[in-house]
């Protein structure tokens, strides 16, 4: 072994056991928070939050914690250390980490459903607006909540039972956020002139109402569009927040359930410069409410290169079964992948701004695919294309990141089970995202952030900025 292997190798292995230390730690502090209620849990944990970082700015406020090149600026600002989110973060190399936990840790130490194995997005919620894991009693207290705020005024229903079938669910969905605020506590307390430091308490109310919603919402749109128009099933105060969804949605197989409560735990954050995480955070600190930043969040999550990449993966691999047939052999599908870049269109579900490996979210949907589905001919050609792939973008040279994302798996876990209408597969992304823009948005008003506003110059300003002209 080289020098520089083994260094490296003994470095991973400190890391790895520094994060080790790290999660034991997290799990011990989580039973030191006490209490069912996550407000009055939060009511204790804010002041102390608060008062960390006031202490923190005042040591290092005028501290650099990056640099800022002409690139980055006219590169979608790739790498520039500009956003503080409490939520998540992402290392490139490993993937994310919620609150400092791995997917695999949550899918270890995150509240299961009865007779289930996939971790409650109750419980993933819980973590990210907290930073602890919870108990079975903190998470059971999350579903019921949920379930008694879940009603949707009329307005709402007659709005969406009235969209025509051609208008994208996406486009209906983020509408229907946008008409809820018709019910924002924060809007409302606004216009009655609250104190500033109410702020929190008020988007803290209207994030949980709104993620009691959207079930419903999403349900509703899924009907009209594919069930012609019949009313889902109403919610039973016996079941979790994904398993009411499901039933909504008209899918009863118990594995369904599951892969929602995996589907919506994973995708719910992906630390804060994401498009849909970034813009609800930006149009949240103009004091918009949770239901206007939100909705501004999901017509970004509505973009190809962002969330609808689910929808395009399948369209993809649709195209390539038609033009294919059934088995494919590897060179039939080098060809097939060189014909989609030389046509100048991307390879969907592969390649990601920050992530530079296999995204672990596509992974453990893999895994689920190897429990659940095996056999499946769908997930064995989308196996296949990620055995394909990486080198073929690699020998192409442009993508920084050859590997899968969350978006290359999610949609054949979903054809399995016979949701077979691709164009919906971004709402149930959305779904998820709620938990974690909303997480952040109670603590970005917590903080008491000001309203976003960076920076920006023209060429010809920028270019004598940096001695060009
Ligand atoms: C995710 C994505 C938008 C990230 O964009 P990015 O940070 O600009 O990515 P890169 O820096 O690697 O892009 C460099 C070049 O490689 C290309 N590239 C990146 N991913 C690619 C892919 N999957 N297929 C083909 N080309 C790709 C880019 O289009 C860009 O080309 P250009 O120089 O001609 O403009 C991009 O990888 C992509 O379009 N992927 C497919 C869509 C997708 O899966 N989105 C979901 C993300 S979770």
């Amino acid at each position: 072994m080289s020098h520089s292997t083994m260094l490296r190798s003994l470095s991973q292995q400190l890391l790895r056991n520094n994060k080790n230390l790290l999660s034991a730690a997290g799990v011990r502090q989580a039973s030191a928070v006490s209490g069912t209620n996550l407000k009055d849990v939060l009511e204790k944990l804010i002041p102390e939050k608060q008062k960390e970082v006031v202490e923190f700015r005042k040591r290092k406020g005028s501290a650099k914690a990056g640099e800022v090149t002409v690139d980055m600026m006219y590169g979608g600002m790739r790498g520039i250390k500009a956003l503080v989110t409490e939520t998540s973060v992402l290392d490139p190399d490993e993937g994310i980490r919620f609150r400092g936990y791995t997917i695999p840790d949550c899918q270890k130490l995150l509240p299961k459903g009865a007779k289930g194995e996939e971790p409650l997005p109750e419980g993933l919620f819980w973590l990210l607006v907290t930073g602890s894991i919870p108990t079975q009693e903190q998470v059971k207290a999350i579903s019921k909540e949920w379930i008694e705020r879940a009603a949707l005024p009329n307005h709402v229903i007659t709005m969406l039972n009235n969209f025509p079938s051609n208008l994208h669910p996406m486009s209906q969905f983020s509408a229907a956020i946008t008409a809820l605020n018709s019910e924002s506590k924060f809007a409302k307390a606004y216009a009655e002139g609250v104190h500033k430091s109410k702020y929190w308490e008020l988007v803290y109310e209207d994030s949980m109402d709104l993620i009691a919603k959207l079930p419903t919402v999403a349900a509703i749109i899924y009907r009209n569009l594919y069930r012609d128009g019949s009313t889902p099933c109403a919610i039973d105060n016996n079941k979790d927040w994904s398993w009411n969804f499901t039933s909504m949605l008209g899918y009863e197989e118990p594995s369904f359930t599951e892969l929602m409560r995996l589907y919506l735990t994973i995708h719910s954050d992906h630390e804060g410069g994401n498009v849909s995480a970034h813009t609800c955070h930006l149009v949240g600190s103009a004091l918009s409410d949770p239901y206007l930043s939100f909705a501004a969040g999901m017509n970004g999550l509505a973009g190809p290169l962002h969330g609808l990449a689910n929808q395009e993966v399948l369209v993809w691999v649709t195209k390539l079964r038609e033009s294919l047939g059934g088995e494919v052999s590897d060179e039939q599908l080098r060809d097939f992948i060189w014909n989609t870049l030389k046509s100048g269109q991307v390879v969907p579900g592969y390649g990601h701004a920050v992530l530079r490996k296999t995204d672990p979210r596509y992974t453990c949907q893999r895994e689920f695919a190897l429990k659940h589905l095996p056999n499946d001919p769908l997930f064995k050609l989308v196996s296949q294309v990620y055995k394909v792939t990486p080198d073929i973008l690699i020998e192409q040279g442009k993508a920084k990141n050859p590997w899968p994302n969350v978006d290359a798996h999610s949609g054949v876990l979903l054809q399995y089970y016979k949701m077979t209408e691709m164009n919906y597969y971004t709402v149930l992304f959305g779904v998820s995202r709620a938990l974690g823009c909303l997480a952040s948005l109670i603590w970005d008003r917590a903080f008491g952030l000001p309203i976003e506003r960076p920076k920006s110059y023209d060429t010809p300003h920028l270019r004598k900025l940096v001695g060009d002209s």
